[in-house]
């Protein structure tokens, strides 16, 4: 894909290459170098942003330099938070739904350079970049959490997947106890993300959603998380540690939840889409093995299956060197080329909306209308109505919850003295 942008560099890389044979230097740098921190949400994500940024480089005439960051989204962003500070010469960030408010004054307004591509992507993660107007980063891939299954297990022992958490819990405990007394002392029941980070917040807004708890500070800015559906689904929640989840999951992250999976140690995951692509791989063991289902419901009518929405962007940041280019290697990883190899080799979500109809995409992939479907209906964290607060919201949340998940305080307590918590940030819901 060769883009005006590119030309322009082209046409730059040339200038300099002149004048670098004209001061008799050795030529081999053509362009600039455009530095990335593509992060990693874990399976293949890594090296597909590899992949297709050397891709770009080589058709533009530059060179790609790879930042690694953090796993963790909440350490990621901490750690663009001193690059911002420092003002350092990055030029692209890979951004987690909730980072734009927070990140907010050291990013580029992309808006006027995607103003023709705007209505080719989901509306629902523009609006999530989108601030005051200005397209703070480019969608890139979208997510959502769903429940990965055994499914051999689940015949093995005659069940049907789960619609329902009390029913999970029950397949989860009978299958635990018949896998260890057949020779696995390491099985267990459900793997999910309980450290005290961004993820183990994900975790609790899919809780508290499918009992129908609402979302922990409601559109209007009330915090609402201290209510008794929220605490039937905390208590539910506590009651799986050490029953059948390991009191390691209150360590865990994506990565090590999936690797007790992936080695055959678990009957139930809770993970993004990614996870497919890597259960499904020809070498993996659990190659034909695994199902898809969307995150449980609550009890009663107002349970819903509710997976948390989650997703990353390109953003340019306004301290890196070389912003046209930077820009331009956006516009190349968010394309309909890469999103489509993107999704193929590494089940990462279109956020451009025809891929979704794209029949060649559909054929190989039927888990894409799985993942299209849990994204219709997936519930967002509490943070258009947070805005630059929601880092500080999610902190108060998955501290209070980790301390609880550990055993250090009960339900009713934890949502009281996190709802406190928020009311004292943002005077009572009324200044977010
Ligand atoms: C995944 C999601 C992201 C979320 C993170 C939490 O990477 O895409 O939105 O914040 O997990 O661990």
């Amino acid at each position: 894909m060769k883009t005006k942008a590119n030309h322009a560099v082209a046409i730059c890389a040339a200038m300099v290459l002149g004048v670098a044979f004209a001061s008799g230097r050795v030529a081999h740098a053509a362009g600039v170098t455009v530095s990335i921190a593509c992060g990693s949400e874990g399976g293949t994500s890594y090296d597909l942003c590899v992949k297709a940024s050397n891709q770009w480089a080589q058709k533009a005439g530059n060179q790609v330099r790879f930042i690694t960051t953090p796993a963790s989204s909440s350490e990621r962003l901490a750690l663009y938070q001193q690059w911002m500070a420092a003002q350092a010469d990055i030029d692209v960030l890979m951004t987690d739904v909730f980072y734009p408010g927070v990140l907010e004054k050291g990013l580029v307004d992309l808006r006027p350079h995607f103003k023709e591509e705007e209505s080719a992507f989901f509306p629902a993660y523009l609006k999530i970049d989108m601030l005051d107007g200005k397209l703070l980063a480019m969608p890139w891939f979208a997510a959502v959490g769903v429940m990965y299954y055994r499914k051999d297990l689940l015949q093995k022992y005659h069940l049907e997947p789960p619609q329902t958490w009390a029913e999970l819990e029950k397949d989860a405990e009978s299958v635990q106890t018949e896998e260890r007394a057949a020779g696995n002392p390491n099985f267990w029941g459900y793997m999910w993300q309980g450290k005290a980070y961004e993820g183990l917040t994900c975790n609790a807004v899919e809780w508290l959603a499918s009992y129908g708890a609402g979302s922990i500070v409601a559109l209007d800015g009330k915090v609402t998380v201290d209510n008794p559906r929220a605490v039937a689904a905390l208590t539910m929640a506590k009651s799986w540690v050490g029953k059948i989840s390991p009191r390691g999951v209150l360590s865990s992250e994506e990565p090590q939840t999936l690797q007790v999976f992936y080695a055959g140690n678990a009957l139930f995951l809770r993970s993004w889409p990614y996870v497919w692509s890597v259960a499904q791989a020809p070498d993996s063991p659990l190659a034909g093995k695994v199902g898809i289902i969307p995150i449980p419901k609550g009890p009663g009518t107002d349970g819903a299956h509710a997976g948390t929405i989650g997703g990353w962007s390109l953003a340019v940041s306004k301290y890196g060197k070389h912003r046209e280019a930077a820009i331009d290697l956006v516009k190349y990883l968010t394309s309909s080329e890469v999103q489509r190899m993107r999704f193929l080799e590494g089940a990462l979500m279109p956020t451009r909306m025809a891929l979704y109809e794209d029949p060649s995409v559909l054929a190989k992939e039927p888990a894409m209308k799985i993942f299209y479907d849990a994204i219709l209906s997936a519930s967002p964290r509490p943070s258009a109505q947070t805005g630059a607060k929601y880092n500080r919201v999610s902190s108060v949340l998955y501290t209070g919850l980790h301390q609880m998940l550990l055993g250090e305080s009960g339900p009713q307590a934890t949502v009281a003295s996190i709802a406190a918590k928020l009311d004292e940030l943002s005077d009572k819901g009324k200044d977010w």
